[in-house]
């Protein structure tokens, strides 16, 4: 027994010979945002289906407020909302009519009921509408009803899969608003997305998937370190100085493969265009350790006699973090 609030354990699930989520281990304190990340493909809709009792592990536990997902099924469900990647809003119903029933079944009575969905539709932006059947609503309305729906309830566990895909910033920002304050009140959060600056606002944790295996898990602040920083280093003129890598690789760098995409035609276009100075061959980016100062960088040039024009370190984000950890992938 545990007083987590999921708890995974060598959760695997394979589809014939091809292997969606790979024990996968995975644990979610009550009261924070756990971010699960990773390229398309890589399993993260797998996990929250197996974790909402939608899909059936084909090994390994998994336990939901310390409820068994395939033997306590029923009591699982009861206990958590869930958002999945595809809207199930009921578009023959009217928004408040979807909400009502969501509500029930989700074991509220009738006051209750009506006391929890009150204010619901003007939170989500959706008042004006929340009366016509939502086979009249747009898809983003349509989205703000499956999370009003997910939130009903007050689950003690929240699963959302990509929840703000296609909300503009307003709305995105009133999810955030009303995640945080169902976290504030104890509840637990599962959460992917494919905005990782989302992740980096809401998330206490982070969990970066690839390939149904875990590559990378901690708080974000951690993750991000574990990440490489980037230098570049602008020449005094087209020619790379002798030792330049060798000063680099002794402070623990090394110089970064060019981003997929990023390399022909944008040069081409530089060239094309007659770029002074020719600035994108006059420039070497290297990965450096996240923790590496300038201060540091410059002092060893200088004791190896090299002169740059300039020096540009930037601090690692979740995006290089996620990049680094996902490049097996990289197309
Ligand atoms: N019902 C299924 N039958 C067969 N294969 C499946 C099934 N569901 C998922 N898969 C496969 O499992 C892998 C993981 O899919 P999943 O939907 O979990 O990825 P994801 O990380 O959620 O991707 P996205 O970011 O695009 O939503 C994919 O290779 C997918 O093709
Ligand atoms: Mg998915």
């Amino acid at each position: 027994m545990t007083d987590a609030a999921i708890e995974a354990i060598d959760l695997t699930r394979r589809f014939g010979d091809r292997t969606a989520v790979d024990t996968l281990n995975l644990l979610v304190e009550p009261g924070t945002v756990h971010a699960l990340l990773g390229p398309s493909g890589s399993g993260k809709t797998t996990i929250v289906r197996m974790l909402a009792t939608l899909l059936r592990p084909t090994a390994g536990t998994a336990r939901v407020l310390g409820a068994d997902v395939v033997r306590d099924a029923d009591l699982v469900r009861r206990r958590i909302g869930l958002i999945g990647q595809d809207s199930a809003v009921d578009p023959r119903m009217t928004g408040v009519e979807n909400l009502r029933m969501i509500a029930r079944l989700g074991g509220l009575s009738r006051t209750e009921t009506r006391r929890a969905i009150d204010d619901l539709p003007a939170r989500f932006g959706l008042a004006d509408a929340a009366h016509r059947l939502v086979s009249t609503w747009s898809g983003g309305m349509r989205r703000r009803l499956d999370i009003a729906c997910a939130v009903v309830a007050s689950p003690a566990v929240l699963f959302l899969d990509e929840p703000t895909t296609g909300l503009d910033p307003r709305n995105r920002r009133a999810v955030h608003d009303h995640v945080r304050g169902l976290v504030a009140g104890g509840t637990a959060v599962l959460l992917t997305t494919q905005y990782l600056d989302e992740a980096a606002r809401l998330a206490d944790a982070v969990t970066i998937v690839d390939r149904g295996v875990v590559v990378a898990t901690g708080a974000p602040d951690a993750v991000v370190r574990r990440a490489h920083g980037c230098l570049d280093v602008e020449l005094v003129d087209a020619a790379e100085p002798d030792g330049l890598e060798e000063v680099i690789a002794a402070l623990g760098g090394r110089r970064a493969l060019p981003a997929p995409g990023a390399t022909e035609a944008d040069t081409g276009s530089g060239v094309g265009a007659g770029a002074a100075g020719g600035s994108v061959a006059d420039r070497i980016t290297f990965e450096i350790p996240a923790d590496l100062l300038l201060v540091e960088v410059v002092r060893a040039l200088d004791r190896a006699g090299i002169v740059v024009r300039d020096l540009d370190r930037r601090r690692p984000t979740l995006d290089d973090a996620f990049l680094a950890a996902t490049e097996r992938t990289a197309p």
